[in-house]
């Protein structure tokens, strides 16, 4: 039986104060992991707990857009192969959920009012996202997890960086700058979307080789220090950690942490 973990995000650039959220979102996965649950229903509990906070960038609290509108984007992926990404999508509380809802369709990737018009079909609750004002905190919220059958699953979420034009796409529901997952690695990025897609910044730390500390250490490396970023990732052998250039909310939940 392989030893499950969690470790989840509030993002790159929120302090300390920002640290309850996401450790109430690792106790809530940690207690499905540590019941013989799995890793997709835990980073799935994870992440809707820290799009229901108001303070991260994800969900309830995602940040608003230059026209003030909120759209959301969010991604789900297992280490068997699954994917569901959804973008830019209003009106949508928990788009973790509906990017969930696409690991079984021949389809994976649904944006904007299509993918709004999808959740409706499938009955994912629809409710008006005010958003936050906040310049700061741009970022994302993640986690990642591996259950006890050995199965890695990912998810991400966020409202984008504060004032971004309306459609833009950053890198959270991006199979290889914004997350990754493999029979032997599971990542999640987090920090400015532009400079972490131009860098494939999970896929190129994916595809190193070394300990997972020294695998987040050069991903974090390709940023000059001015740019926000940081990573989060656990491996099939038992590494679990987060890493960034500045501020991250950080929770681990395995049986010795
Ligand atoms: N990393 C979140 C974004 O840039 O949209």
């Amino acid at each position: 039986m392989v030893t499950p973990m969690i470790v989840c995000h509030g993002g790159a650039g929120h302090s300390a104060k920002d640290q309850p959220g996401v450790d109430a979102a690792a106790d809530a996965g940690w207690g499905i992991l540590s019941t013989g649950g799995s890793a997709l229903d835990a980073v799935l509990a994870a992440v809707e707990i820290m799009e229901n906070d108001p303070v991260l960038n994800a969900g309830t609290g995602g940040r608003k857009r230059a026209d003030g509108s909120v759209q959301l984007d969010a991604a789900v992926a297992t280490s068997d192969g699954k994917l569901g990404s959804i973008m830019a999508i209003e009106d949508t509380p928990n788009p973790v959920h509906v990017a969930a809802g696409l690991l079984n369709e021949p389809y994976h990737i649904l944006v904007g009012q299509g993918a709004r018009d999808w959740a409706d079909q499938q009955g994912y609750p629809k409710a008006k996202v005010e958003g936050s004002d906040s310049p700061s905190g741009n970022d994302t919220v993640g986690s990642v997890a591996i259950d006890e059958n050995g199965l890695m699953a990912v998810a991400t979420s966020t409202g984008g960086c504060t004032g971004r034009p309306r459609g833009r796409v950053g890198d959270t529901p991006l199979w290889g700058p914004g997350f990754w997952i493999d029979e032997e690695v599971a990542l999640a990025a987090t920090g400015i979307g532009e400079d972490i897609t131009i860098k494939m910044l999970c896929h190129r730390v994916a595809i190193q080789t070394g300990t997972l500390q020294q695998r987040l250490e050069y991903g974090i490396s390709l940023f000059d220090p001015s740019i926000e970023v940081g990573l989060i990732g656990i491996t099939a052998k038992g590494e679990a950690l987060g890493l960034a250039n500045t501020g991250l909310p950080l929770a681990i939940r395995s049986v010795n942490q």
